[in-house]
């Protein structure tokens, strides 16, 4: 039995924890009031949501989650409210509160539990950090992603080259989706350690024979990007999703990073060992920090923002010009027209020669439009605030948005308005392009404000180039795949195509 005095206490701490409630309340609803803020829409999704995130789970099982959401927002609209595992949390499409989100409001909104979630592979590094530590490796690398050695096309000449090398020549159907993806894990991998994991090398084995071959070390990635995936969908459980598996796959990762790492940590020490003239970035991460943690959760985080987005983009172009033979003509032409073939090259492809296609933007930028490789994101409220839009009946007026509570985006959905993008906007027009080439916030692949892409020169010189070389050496492409009514849009960190986009090249 507990005492008086006890009883007293727990009534007290009751009584002191109502009040603050109430205050709190209070204060909100004073808030709301000076901000103008209406309620929003509020989508069903049964007791608690657990209904509705059971639903989203199914959808992502069937590779269906990046429409199963967009479906969301044809049917409740550009701006709702939702609980999720008994979490409220907001839905927007709409540009203004995109912007206010990553811009204009960027100090409102954080990361949330990215950090916790991708902790295990990821570690602390620019795409999981906030505040100062994220201050901290944007200004360090900003720089290294203005340089001429970024993008080099040199480097990445071998890579297309051996990619070109894998194609079958006689016809016949293959996934090139997945060399893609092999051709982007070379390529950034060699961008970043100044030495490529080989993964388009048969059975190459790393410097270090424990680490397994490099093709091992791409699928060991995969798998952990798709844990990382289900760790934030998610939410505050995420840290049931911790299987054998994941975490096997996530020390293959770190031993292989570790082996690059420590060549870094020895050119430092070493510099009359280094090879004079190349430009490595991790040799440059290390000049700034050399202690081995630090040194592979930077690299980490780039190798992971950096290697499946262009890859994903590559895929998708192929997806759309595999089933537009016309766009492929047109766009070939204007490759030849610029460099020449194969057998007959006309000039050396240099950045700005590959700047000076503009039909070519258009039709990196449609594919980006339509199947944009980060499709959903969200921020999280870092203090009580508001949002533009998405209150009162019609929509038109601000929202509240409490402290921690989540707000997702849906770029892919945004992408696809037909009140902004006209009624073609679910078809693939690069030429929409040429009549409108500015978009503001309704046009977010690369993100914006503060936190925008620092990858995104990289990516369209690295995709520019690839699709030169590719459209120098074949005259035509097929879709191997004539089944398909869309693209199987499947999200796990990043936008792939579930059943891989097979064409026939020659
Ligand atoms: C088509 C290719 C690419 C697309 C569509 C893309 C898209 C994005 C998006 C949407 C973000 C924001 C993520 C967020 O804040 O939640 C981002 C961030 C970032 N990207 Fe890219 N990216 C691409 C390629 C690259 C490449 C090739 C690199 C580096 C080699 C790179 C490096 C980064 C980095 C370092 C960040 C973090 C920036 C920060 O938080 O300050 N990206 N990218």
């Amino acid at each position: 039995m507990l005492s008086p005095a006890v009883l007293l206490f727990v009534a007290l701490c009751l009584v002191i924890l109502l009040l603050q409630q109430i205050q709190q309340r209070i204060r909100r609803h004073g808030d709301a009031k000076k901000w103008g803020c209406q309620p929003p829409l509020v989508a069903p999704t049964g007791f608690l949501g657990i209904p509705g995130f059971i639903r989203m789970t199914r959808a992502a099982k069937k590779k269906h989650w990046v429409e199963f959401v967009a479906e969301r927002y044809s049917k409740y609209g550009n701006t709702f409210q939702q609980t999720m595992l008994g979490h409220q949390a907001m839905s927007t499409i709409d540009p203004e509160n995109i912007k206010a989100l990553l811009a204009t409001q960027f100090n409102d909104f954080c990361l949330g539990t990215r950090l916790r979630e991708f902790y295990p592979v990821l570690g602390a590094g620019i795409f999981t950090l906030d505040g100062a530590g994220w201050s901290h490796s944007r200004a360090l690398l900003r720089p290294q992603f203005t340089r001429d050695q970024v993008a080099d096309l040199c480097l990445m000449d071998g890579h297309v080259s051996r990619l070109i090398e894998l194609v079958p020549k006689d016809g016949s159907i293959f996934d090139i989706q997945r060399l893609f993806f092999l051709l982007t894990i070379d390529s950034a991998t060699h961008f970043l350690f100044g030495e490529s994991v080989g993964a388009m090398e048969d059975n190459r084995v790393l410097g270090n024979a424990s680490v397994g071959n490099a093709q091992g070390f791409a699928e060991a990635f995969n798998l952990t990007q798709e844990y990382l995936a289900y760790r934030s969908m998610a939410l505050s459980f995420y840290w049931m999703i911790n299987p054998k598996e994941f975490r096997d796959a996530t020390r293959r990762v770190h031993e292989v990073v570790d082996y690059y790492v420590h060549k870094a940590i020895e050119a430092k020490r070493h510099p009359e060992k280094k090879e004079p003239g190349r430009y490595i970035l991790a040799e440059a991460l290390a000049a700034d920090n050399d202690d081995p943690k630090v040194l592979r959760d930077s690299m980490l985080n780039i190798l992971l923002a950096g290697r499946d987005t262009t890859s994903s983009l590559l895929s998708s172009v192929f997806y759309f010009l595999a089933r537009h033979p016309a766009i492929w003509e047109k766009l070939r032409h204007a490759i030849v027209d610029e460099f020449g073939d194969s057998q007959n090259p006309k000039a050396d492809i240099t950045h700005a020669r590959l700047k000076d296609i503009p039909y070519l933007r258009y039709v990196l930028n449609e594919a980006l439009r339509l199947l944009p490789p980060v499709p959903l994101n969200f921020r999280v409220a870092a203090k009580d605030t508001s949002l533009p839009l998405g209150g009162g009946p019609d929509g038109k007026s601000p929202i509240y948005i409490k402290n921690g509570m989540p707000v997702m985006y849906s770029i892919y959905a945004m992408h696809r308005r037909k009140d902004l993008y006209g009624p073609d906007a679910d078809s693939f027009r690069p030429e929409r392009w040429e009549e409108n080439a500015k978009r503001g916030w309704e046009y977010l692949p690369f993100n914006g404000g503060p936190r925008i892409c620092l990858g995104q020169q990289y990516a369209l010189t690295e995709a520019s180039y690839t699709m030169v070389k590719l459209m120098q050496r074949f005259t035509t492409v097929e879709n191997g795949d004539p089944g398909l009514k869309g693209p199987i849009v499947d999200s796990k960190l990043t936008m792939v195509h579930g059943d891989g986009v097979k064409v026939r090249l020659y």
